[in-house]
């Protein structure tokens, strides 16, 4: 919960009488309620609407974010390596740094659990 107070400054006493509260960006806006919108907002720029590596930004990206669609990868990540990677970033795992680090999921939950199961459905 400390994190989550960290990533959301307003109203941090009470965080745990709460509901889960909306994904915010560092400037307090709302972003994403569901997974699919988060990764249409912040992931598809580089992982492509179908998680291929294809999005706009990838062409000049190198490495290049993979294809998540490739079964041999699927078979040998686990949810847990996608949730570090996702929330630390590249930076974090010794991957690419443009990878972005994504820390106020830790204050949603089900939000990055939602994008786990995103990326699990794009390999099947
Ligand atoms: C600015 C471009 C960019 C954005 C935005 C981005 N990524 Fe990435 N991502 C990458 C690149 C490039 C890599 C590959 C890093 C490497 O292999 O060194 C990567 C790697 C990953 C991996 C690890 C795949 C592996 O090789 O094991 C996951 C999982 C991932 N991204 C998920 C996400 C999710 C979820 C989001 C949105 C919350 C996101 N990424 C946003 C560029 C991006």
């Amino acid at each position: 919960m400390i994190v989550a107070c960290l990533a959301w400054t307003a109203g941090c006493d009470d965080a745990s009488k709460q509901a889960p509260r909306p994904v915010a960006t560092q400037s307090g806006a709302l972003t994403a309620t569901t997974p699919k919108e988060y990764f249409a907002m912040r992931c598809a720029g580089c992982h492509g609407a179908q998680g291929r590596g294809d999005g706009p930004s990838a062409a000049t990206l190198s490495p290049k974010p993979r294809n998540f669609a490739d079964r041999e990868w699927q078979r040998t990540v686990t949810d847990e390596q996608i949730r570090t990677i996702v929330v630390k970033g590249g930076l974090g795992v010794g991957k690419n740094p443009i990878m972005p680090g994504n820390e106020e999921l830790l204050g949603a939950p089900q939000i990055l659990d939602g994008l786990v199961l995103e990326i699990r459905g794009f390999g099947r």
